[in-house]
This record gives C-alpha cells, sequence and structure tokens, in this order.
C-alpha cells in the first residue's frame, strides 16, 4: 500500500503539531500545504518537504492528490473546509472546536454520512496517554458508574486576542478555546452520556487586562489588545440522562490568585483526577487508598499527544482502526458549547428533550 497523501490547511502554530507528527509517521507523505498567507504556507512546505504550496483551499482540494487533510485554521473555516474536502473524497482531521454552531455541525455530519469518508475531530485529550490508562481502569468498572464531574481552567491573564478574541472567527472564548477540552475529557470519561439540560453563565467583566503590566502571557500573532468582543470567563452545570453532572469553569481573564487546570471525576466505587496529575481513588478493605500510577507522563504530555492522535488518525485512514473522536462526539459537543452560551444569553436553562 503508498503512503497517505496529507494536505495542511491553515500553516500557523497548531499546524506545528499536526506537520512533526506527521513527518514521524512512516506512511504518510506530507503532499501540500494552504494558509491564506503564502509566505507562512511557503516556510511549512520548505520545512517539512510538502510539494505544493496553496492559498486557497478549493485549489488544494481540486489540483493536489490527497488521500486526507488536516484542518488547522480558525474556527469559522472548519466547517466549510471539512465539507469541501469530504465532497472531494478526502479524509479529515479537524482542529477543535468541530465548528462554531450546532447547525453547521449537523451540515458537516451529513457530508461524512454522504461522503463515507472519516472525520475525526481534533480532541487530543483524548488521545494522551493519561487519559488511555484512566479510559481502562474505567472499563473495567474500577470507578463503578461515574455520577459527577468537575473541570476548571483559569487563566488569570491569557486572552490570547488576534483572532481568538473576535467572536466572527473564533465562536466565543475561553468557552470554546479552553472548554472544549475539559467538557470534552469528562463527557468522553463519563461513558458519553446524552445531556438533557444545561444552565450556563459567561461573563464580560475584565476585558483582556491589556493594561496589566510585568507578567507576560501567550499572544496571538496578530494581537491588539483594542479588539476583543469574547466573554473572559465562563462556568456551567450540565445534567445528563440518568443523573450524572458537570461542573466547569473557565477563563481567559479573571482575579485568580493562579492560574489553575484540574480535571476530577467521581463515580460509586472510585474517583479520579486526570489534572493536574493522573490519581486514581478507591477503597480496599474498608481503608481509603490513593493509587497513584507509575507511569513517564502523569499529565498531558503535548508532543506525544498530538503524534498518538495523528498515528491513530492515520491507522484509521488506512482502515486499521476506528478514530476515538467521530464526528458524532463534534455534534454532542457543539451542543454543549451552543447550549452554554444560549443559557447564558436567555438566563435560562436550556432543556434537550
Ligand atoms: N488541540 C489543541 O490543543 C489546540 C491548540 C491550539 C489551537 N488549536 C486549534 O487550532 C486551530 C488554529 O489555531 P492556531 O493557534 O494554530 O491559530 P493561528 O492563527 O496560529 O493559525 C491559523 C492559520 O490558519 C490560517 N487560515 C485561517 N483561515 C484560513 C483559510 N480559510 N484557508 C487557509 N488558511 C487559513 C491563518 O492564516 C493562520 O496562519 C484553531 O481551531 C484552534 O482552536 C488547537
Amino acid at each position: 500500500m503508498g503512503k497517505l497523501k496529507v494536505g495542511i490547511v491553515g500553516a500557523g502554530s497548531i499546524s506545528n503539531m499536526h506537520l512533526q507528527s506527521y513527518a514521524r509517521n512512516k506512511d504518510v507523505d506530507i503532499t501540500a500545504v494552504c494558509d491564506l498567507n503564502e509566505n507562512r504556507a511557503q516556510d511549512k512546505a520548505q520545512q517539512f518537504g510538502a510539494k505544493y504550496i496553496f492559498t486557497d483551499y478549493q485549489q488544494m482540494l481540486a489540483k493536489a492528490e490527497l488521500d486526507a487533510i488536516s484542518i488547522c485554521t480558525w474556527n469559522n473555516s472548519h466547517a466549510p473546509i471539512s465539507i469541501a474536502a469530504l465532497d472531494a473524497g478526502k479524509h479529515v482531521l479537524v482542529e477543535k472546536p468541530l465548528c462554531k454552531t450546532l447547525a453547521e455541525a449537523l451540515l458537516v455530519q451529513e457530508a461524512v454520512e454522504r461522503s463515507g469518508k472519516l472525520l475525526q475531530v481534533g480532541f487530543v485529550r483524548r488521545y494522551a496517554s493519561n487519559t488511555a490508562i484512566l479510559k481502562q481502569f474505567i472499563d473495567h468498572g474500577e470507578l463503578g458508574s461515574i455520577y459527577f464531574a468537575k473541570a476548571t481552567c483559569l487563566r488569570r491573564l491569557g486572552n490570547p486576542g488576534g483572532w481568538f478574541s473576535d467572536k466572527e472567527r473564533s465562536g466565543g472564548g475561553p468557552l470554546i478555546d479552553l472548554g472544549v477540552h475539559i467538557i470534552d475529557l469528562c463527557w468522553y470519561l463519563m461513558g458519553r452520556p446524552k445531556v438533557v439540560s444545561i444552565s450556563g453563565n459567561t461573563y464580560h467583566q475584565l476585558g483582556n487586562r491589556s493594561h496589566i503590566q510585568h507578567l507576560s502571557f501567550y499572544k496571538a500573532a496578530d494581537y491588539d489588545a483594542r479588539n476583543n468582543n469574547v466573554e473572559d470567563s465562563a462556568n456551567a452545570l450540565i445534567r445528563f440522562e440518568g443523573g450524572a453532572s458537570l461542573l466547569v469553569d473557565v477563563s481567559f481573564t479573571l482575579h485568580a490568585k493562579e492560574d489553575e487546570l484540574t480535571v476530577k471525576i467521581y463515580g460509586d466505587k472510585g474517583g479520579a483526577e486526570i489534572e493536574p496529575k493522573l490519581a486514581i481513588v478507591g477503597e480496599k478493605y474498608n481503608t481509603i487508598v490513593n493509587l497513584q500510577p507509575q507511569v513517564d507522563n502523569l499529565s498531558f504530555d503535548f508532543n506525544a499527544g498530538f503524534q498518538s492522535e495523528i498515528d491513530h488518525f492515520v491507522d484509521s485512514c488506512l482502515g486499521r482502526k476506528e478514530t476515538l473522536s467521530p464526528v458524532q462526539d463534534g455534534v454532542e459537543m457543539m451542543k454543549m458549547l451552543c447550549g452554554i452560551y444560549e443559557s447564558a444569553s436567555s438566563g435560562r436553562e436550556v432543556r434537550f428533550d
């Protein structure tokens, strides 16, 4: 069998993780790179030995002989590029979030069904080794039935600006950017229960805190402190069929003492923390025990996580595996994210009966 010919759309920050992981996979030929910014596409193509460069993804789909593409563009183009690629007969790995709205997500799902091609949503944390280890414990019943999860990702100063803070291109702020990862991680480990209701809040209280001095933070390439129309922070309570619930809070800016990333799940036989460090909690002979797995990566390892995600995508395209993050899960995630925004703007609980 020949190599899988892959094209990358969007040659910004995260494309590096895709490109370096494809480059390490012996079954892949990085064939084309496309970016609205030609110099960026050119640089990446040169660095990773891609034969073709494009500034228009439609041209790339029409001209380059490709089997699959990775979409690493701003969130507003995820749906149109996914649909065009699927209809052109390509497999798709699309960065999170799947898109900006539930309506768009359903159109992408239709394109997957009509084309018979694979679409993997870039829920990279599902592919990380700490998640895989915990999943094994859960699948063997060690935690019992999981009825509560709690996920927090707080930045006190961390609105990256650029397209991230432009709602038209991003779809929202920390909820759609950071919340998507931690909500998905909990929901996946809880066994992907059906959502029944959502109560959410979003706040625009602090802006991007661009007046703050003496503390640096990551800024997008086109950072401009004057442009910011996304929420500073969000929190939500999501209820699932069977009574399980998920409590989540996220921020780009907040008067917090320090940044925080914690993801915890609780079942009727045991509990677990996956961030900041994998730990499993249970009972033995009437005694509470904290199990500390002895593994290389107790928390999310960026490089290893992406390598695992890309290798899994390649294997799935070649018919050796099934993706862990199919389009349906991307659709359910958009239901949750958009449900939180809807509840926040209406001031009411959103129900999915
Ligand atoms: N999985 C993760 O942990 C993770 C981390 C960071 C970003 N992301 C996701 O990756 C995506 C890109 O983020 P980034 O930080 O790399 O942004 P970025 O701004 O650094 O790069 C995006 C690139 O896409 C290009 N682009 C935008 N629209 C395009 C189009 N229609 N056709 C061709 N090129 C286009 C831009 O010119 C830019 O070079 C986002 O969806 C983001 O949510 C995921």
